[in-house]
């Protein structure tokens, strides 16, 4: 079944992004939805990718799993049957693509790690020699690898976009006890999941966590992990001095740039082919990651 809306959820609605609604649970859980939307050069089109939520979420439940001794998270169930208010009777609409998570007090700034040179962090290097303070070896191409992965902070702007700020200044807005412990839990993140994606053919070339604290714990919240929160490369595609494949939307967009639409909304129609295709890359990332055939979420 497709979801595109979930306004059938009588709740007060938390958040509602491009892809994922979220809404409130009494007073200290939230229910976070992820439809079969899809985005691309920031518009979200009428046309639905078929699963695409529950792959999204299966994906990041699967993360959440895999990293929990590392650092715990926000996840109480998947398994609508135990949704509070009423909500297992969205059996339907809800399994495989939703999470009952607790609600935390979120640490207000972006928590990236980057171990390829890309997006935000090219630009600032090519500029500067460096990203969020962090000098740079010379020469070192679009795509290329880091010597070691960095994290890279940024404030989230509640409009435009986000801004890379340096461990210092992450250091002065949270104080350093709270800084060091998100480098810490960042790059502890990022080595295991890319080390485990690396044996699976696919290169974590960067990504981004969101920390909260419950009940005064460190824990990591919202998405991990996912193709919406990082970037994944296809490992035997890989080659520095260029942009590389994105796992998930790379026929999306190459479809967009050729034809003639100038990337403002209204979105065009898309063509059956490009979301068929667009589907299996999800399914591909999806079965790849986890292990499991895509029929059994
Ligand atoms: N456990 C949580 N407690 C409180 N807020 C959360 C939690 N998990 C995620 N959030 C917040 O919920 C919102 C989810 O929005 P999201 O679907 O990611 O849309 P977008 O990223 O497009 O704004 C974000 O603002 C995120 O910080
Ligand atoms: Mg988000």
């Amino acid at each position: 079944m497709l979801l595109k809306d979930t306004d059938f959820i009588k709740l007060p609605l938390f958040a509602k992004g491009k892809v994922r609604d979220v809404y409130q649970v009494g007073e200290d859980m939230l229910l976070m939805i992820a439809t079969d939307r899809i985005s691309a050069f920031d518009v979200v089109f009428d046309d639905l990718v078929p699963d695409k939520g529950k792959i999204l979420n299966s994906i990041s439940e699967f993360w959440f799993s895999y990293t929990k001794d590392i650092i715990r998270n926000h996840l109480v169930t998947t398994d609508v049957s135990e949704y509070p208010m009423g909500l297992n009777k969205y059996k339907n609409e809800l399994q495989g693509r939703s999470m009952l998570v607790r609600k935390v007090r979120m640490e207000e700034v972006e928590c990236i790690v980057r171990g390829y040179l890309e997006g935000s962090g090219l630009k600032d290097y090519k500029a500067a020699g460096s990203i969020c303070g962090i000098k740079l070896p010379k020469g070192l191409k679009q795509a290329g690898k880091l010597p070691e992965p960095i994290f890279t902070p940024s404030t989230k702007a509640q409009e435009g976009h986000d801004v890379n700020i340096s461990f210092e200044e992450l250091v002065n807005l949270i104080g350093s006890d709270r800084a060091s412990l998100l480098r810490e839990k960042s790059l502890a993140l990022y080595n295991a999941a890319s080390k485990y994606a690396e044996s699976k053919g696919i290169i974590l070339a960067d990504t981004k966590f969101e920390f909260g604290y419950m009940d005064g714990e460190l824990v990591v919240a919202d998405e991990i992990f996912t193709p919406d929160s990082s970037r994944f490369w296809q490992m035997d595609d890989y080659e520095p001095g260029r942009a590389q494949k994105s796992f998930d939307k790379q026929f999306l967009r190459e479809y967009l740039e050729s034809i003639d639409w100038d990337k403002k909304p209204p979105a065009p129609r898309l063509p059956k082919e490009i979301i068929e295709k667009t589907r299996a890359k999800y399914i591909e990332a999806y079965e790849r990651i986890t292990g499991k055939s895509f029929e059994s979420v």
